[in-house]
């Protein structure tokens, strides 16, 4: 809890002075609220009365700062003109308003300020942190929970330093200058003024505990609630399709009503907290009054005096009656302040290697490389190969036989738990990491697009791309035929906000994006899996020219697709079965046989196709 407080510290940076000097500023606006009664008072009392009846304006019996600068100033005025004075009089109140709310104004534009900077550099922090981290990371975390901490829990820390630091400060400040103005006019009063005050600490602090308890639980169903509509969103077509709408309804509706139940508990918390500590409040300005009473009856204080206490008295129990509210809102804060922590204080991904610039040749060895996701099951079991540099290989195997995997460790998005990978026979975690990725072009089974241009996904590797690059890229992946079959070519929108893609269409943007970047190692996984088999042909025969010179590891079940390449590694649940050319596979293994078998006439039949 200690640590959450002096990380809400730590993120207000030096905006912190700013909330101090609001609060200072807040002060002198509230001293200059008190004092506009005492005007009035001032020219009811002294003016207008001493006019009706007829008598001369007189001193105020008041000895403060303001009855005495009148009593100064009224007699240096000419008696006869009243209107004057309560001109003069009006004019002083109206500046003192005015006074007021330009302090009142400055005060809260430095706090709106100061928190919404606060706010600012807090979101980009959480951004630029979420953007370096490992990606075995996001495997640990649903999208829901993690945009509920960014937007959710950002705004709950922007309320509480929004509200509630200058109200705590304000009230300090308020609680610390009644009890000294109460010192002073009784030591032992004062005293027993606040003798309920612990009372209301202890209450507090046990109910703060309780609402941290209560909170924590209520961000957990709601994070599940975010991750539910998240994944409703994103499958609604599937949800359509077999019309399970009222199952999906059904389900929201109970993770709904989890997370109301939280929210209700809480408000239950609220709901008997706040009277408890006004009951107490109230009991101490009872003890208060009578001790006050006693105290005057004996002659330590004079009426006068109990009267100035008495007004003291609102100010200091007021903080106290506000203490609860403020712990509940702080405790909602430190809970959010923990989930934000857990995420900006995930160590970063590591990048020791030191290797960050060279023109690589592109071999590939894996040696002995055996991995697993949950360190239980072994996704890849001792799996060696070598790929030489400028050739083409290709991957096959089943679904689920771990092909992805291992352009997921080339990549070292993840890291082998036994075994090497080497690339020009160095380590790859010699390389550093954006050196390393920046020389292997991938294009990922599942090809994604941002919600831009097809323009700006295809040179999202390369921003400063000439037109005839992208052109040229687009043509070996053949999306170039997109530029004429929508309007506005490759200005297109796509995604949420524009065109929806067929998945042959993306996949060919993803293949145009990494071909673009023209690199040392270039990686299809499935890239053509969702393409007609002619279009899969133009590609593969425009690729092989792009690809010379280049390593190229091809992953694909299709025939069609590997046909170019040298060499061939069968995998077979995480280990390789085979592996050599075209005409090893075909004598020794049975599962390139059988692909090759079924695969063979459909092939002669698009050979036909093409020819003519
Ligand atoms: N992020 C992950 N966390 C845990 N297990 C995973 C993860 N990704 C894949 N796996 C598991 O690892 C195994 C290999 O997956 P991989 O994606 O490498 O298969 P694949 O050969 O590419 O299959 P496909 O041909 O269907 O694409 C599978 O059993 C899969 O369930
Ligand atoms: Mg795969």
């Amino acid at each position: 809890m200690i640590k959450n407080i002096k990380d809400i510290y730590r993120i207000l940076g030096k905006y912190k002075w700013y909330y101090i000097f609001s609060t200072i500023i807040l002060l002198v606006s509230i001293i200059a609220r008190a004092l506009e009664p005492k005007v009035l008072q001032v020219a009811v009392d002294n003016v207008i009365g001493k006019y009706i009846t007829g008598n001369k304006i007189t001193e105020s019996k008041n000895n403060d700062v303001v009855s005495r600068f009148f009593d100064y100033l009224l007699p240096k005025l000419n008696e006869s003109n009243f209107g004057e004075i309560l001109l003069l009089l009006g004019i002083i109140y109206m500046v003192i308003s005015l006074l007021r709310s330009l302090f009142l104004f400055i005060s809260s534009a430095i706090k709106h300020h100061s928190t919404q900077s606060t706010i600012f550099r807090l979101r980009n922090k959480m951004f630029n942190h979420i953007q370096h981290l490992p990606l075995s990371f996001f495997s640990t975390i649903s999208k829901g929970e993690l945009m509920q901490r960014c937007t959710g829990d950002v705004d709950t820390i922007k309320d509480f330093i929004d509200q509630q630091i200058i109200n705590f400060l304000r009230l300090s400040a308020t609680f610390i200058f009644s009890f000294i103005m109460m010192y002073f006019i009784h030591p032992n009063y004062a005293f027993y003024s606040v003798c309920l005050a612990p009372f209301i600490f202890v209450l507090s602090y046990y109910f703060f505990k309780k609402e941290i308890a209560v909170w924590e639980e209520h961000e957990k169903e709601a994070d599940k609630l975010n991750s539910m509509v998240q994944e409703n969103l994103n499958g609604i077509r599937v949800v359509a399709a077999f019309s399970n709408q009222e199952y999906e309804i059904e389900r929201f509706k109970k993770q709904n009503k989890a997370k109301m139940k939280m929210g209700v508990k809480q408000a239950k918390l609220q709901a008997y907290f706040w009277p408890l500590t006004d009951l107490i409040c109230n009991i101490q300005l009872v003890i208060s009054v009578i001790i006050g009473g006693y105290f005057t009856l004996q002659g330590d204080i004079s009426v006068g005096e109990l009267l100035g206490f008495n007004s003291y008295l609102g100010m200091v129990t007021m903080p106290m009656r506000h203490l609860g509210r403020i712990l509940s809102r702080m405790g909602i804060a430190l809970v959010a302040m923990e989930r934000i922590s857990e995420i900006i204080e995930k160590p970063l991904e590591e990048d020791l290697g030191e290797i960050k610039t060279g023109k690589l040749s592109g071999k590939i060895e894996f040696r002995n490389v055996s991995f697993t996701y949950d360190g239980k099951q072994n996704v890849l079991e001792d799996v060696s190969f070598i790929i030489p540099s400028a050739s083409q290989v290709a991957i096959i195997g089943e679904s689920g036989s771990g092909k992805s995997t291992i352009i997921k460790l080339l990549l070292r998005f993840y890291e082998p738990t036994h075994g090497k990978i080497l690339i020009d026979d160095i380590p790859i975690q010699k390389y550093n990491k954006s050196f390393l990725r920046a020389q292997i072009g991938s294009t990922f089974q599942k090809a994604f697009l941002f919600s831009s241009t097809i323009q700006q996904n295809i040179n999202y590797t390369k921003m400063d791309a000439m037109e005839y690059e992208i052109d040229a890229a687009a043509a070996v992946a053949q999306a170039i035929e997109m530029k004429d079959k929508f309007n506005k070519g490759f200005n297109t929108l796509v995604g949420e906000r524009g065109v929806t893609l067929s998945g042959g269409q993306k996949q060919r943007v993803a293949l145009a994006r990494t071909i673009l970047v023209n690199p040392t190692i270039i990686v299809l996984d499935d890239t053509t899996s969702a393409v007609d088999t002619i279009t899969e042909k133009r590609i593969l025969n425009e690729l092989d020219n792009s690809l010379k010179g280049k390593t190229a590891i091809i992953i694909a079940n299709r025939i069609a697709s590997i046909q170019k390449a040298s060499w061939i590694i069968v995998l077979d649940k995480g280990k390789v079965a085979q592996q050599g050319s075209q005409k090893d596979l075909l004598k020794n293994s049975v599962f390139y046989q059988s692909i090759q078998d079924i695969q063979s006439h459909l092939e002669e039949e698009i050979q036909l196709e093409i020819a003519n």
